[in-house]
């Protein structure tokens, strides 16, 4: 089969395909969606497909979807960037950042805004996004676990972010998260050395909202998962926009903002 079919299980209208190549599998029942990246053998090494079926994803995830889980099959959430995108020879049907490189400006920026997509919309007021992290997550693979609202880790996580290393910078929406999550001075310190977070530093620093053993990886996000639905819809969604929106406004901006919800808040109850 050239694609594989998105399952549903919770019938929403508007289907939609994941193309084979992305090597991403996507699942919705009812106010739940399941994004898994699904190359455990190469580590869930990420190439422009994956991030067109990221994007394409969160262009038609149903509105009933309340919660996405973000995680990675086999041993490791995501190896980074599939690494012979910085070959000649790129990814076959690919292309390459080689050849990325001869491209005009406009052309080259547009690329990294269609890669950036599959990213940015994890952050919605409309849904809580949570990423399962095992293992590693290097790179594009960490920046894929910044770009959700919340972070489940297991025991045997190691974060890295690479890029710098390999004489790049961290591209795919994950400088902001990060400073935002660590501060700035952990930031340089994790960005510019390119070293290891295990799961008791990045507990401690804030990466992490919760550490479980391997084993219950599953369990502790489906436990997660069942306390955020528990919640009435529409105070959360409006809740996640105040919290979201309260780093940029003043104290007394954001007193304003929160009586203005409230006000909708109880009209929606009570009116
Ligand atoms: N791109 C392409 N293939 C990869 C990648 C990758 N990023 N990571 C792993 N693989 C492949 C390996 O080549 C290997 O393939 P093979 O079986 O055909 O030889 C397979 O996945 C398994 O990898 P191993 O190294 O054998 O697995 P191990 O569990 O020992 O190590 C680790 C995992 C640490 C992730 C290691 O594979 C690694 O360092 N990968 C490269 C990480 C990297 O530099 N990513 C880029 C970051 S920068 C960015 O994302 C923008």
């Amino acid at each position: 089969m050239a694609e594989a079919q998105a399952r549903q299980r919770g019938g929403y209208a508007g289907e939609i395909s994941v193309p084979a190549e992305s090597a991403v599998r996507y699942e919705v029942d009812g106010e739940i969606a399941t994004i898994t990246l699904d190359r455990p053998e190469k580590r869930n090494a990420q190439t422009f497909a994956t991030w067109s079926a990221l994007a394409r994803i969160g262009e038609s995830l149903p509105g009933q979807v309340r919660v996405v889980v973000v995680k990675g099959e086999g041993p490791s959430f995501s190896a980074g960037i599939d690494l012979r995108m910085f070959t000649p020879e790129g990814v076959p049907g690919q292309g390459s950042f080689s050849s990325a490189a001869t491209s005009d400006g406009t052309a080259f920026e547009q690329r990294i805004r269609q890669a950036q997509a599959g990213f940015l919309w994890l952050r919605r007021p409309e849904i809580v996004s949570i990423a399962a992290v095992r293992g590693h997550a290097i790179g594009a693979g960490f920046q894929l676990a910044l770009s959700c609202d919340l972070r489940i880790v297991a025991d045997d996580v190691s974060f890295c972010m690479k890029e710098p290393a390999l004489g790049l910078v961290p591209d795919l929406t994950g400088t902001k998260p990060l400073v935002e999550l660590v501060g700035l001075a952990k930031a340089i310190d994790i960005c510019l050395t390119a070293r290891t977070v295990r799961a008791d530093e990045a507990m401690r620093i804030g990466l992490a909202e919760q550490v479980v053993a391997g084993d219950d990886l599953d369990r502790a996000v489906r436990d997660k998962v069942a306390q955020l639905l528990s919640v009435n819809r529409d105070a959360a969604v409006a809740t996640k926009r105040l919290l979201q929106g309260a780093r940029g406004r003043s104290l007394e901006e954001q007193s304003v903002a929160e009586g203005q919800e409230q006000e909708a808040r109880i009209r929606a109850l009570f009116g």
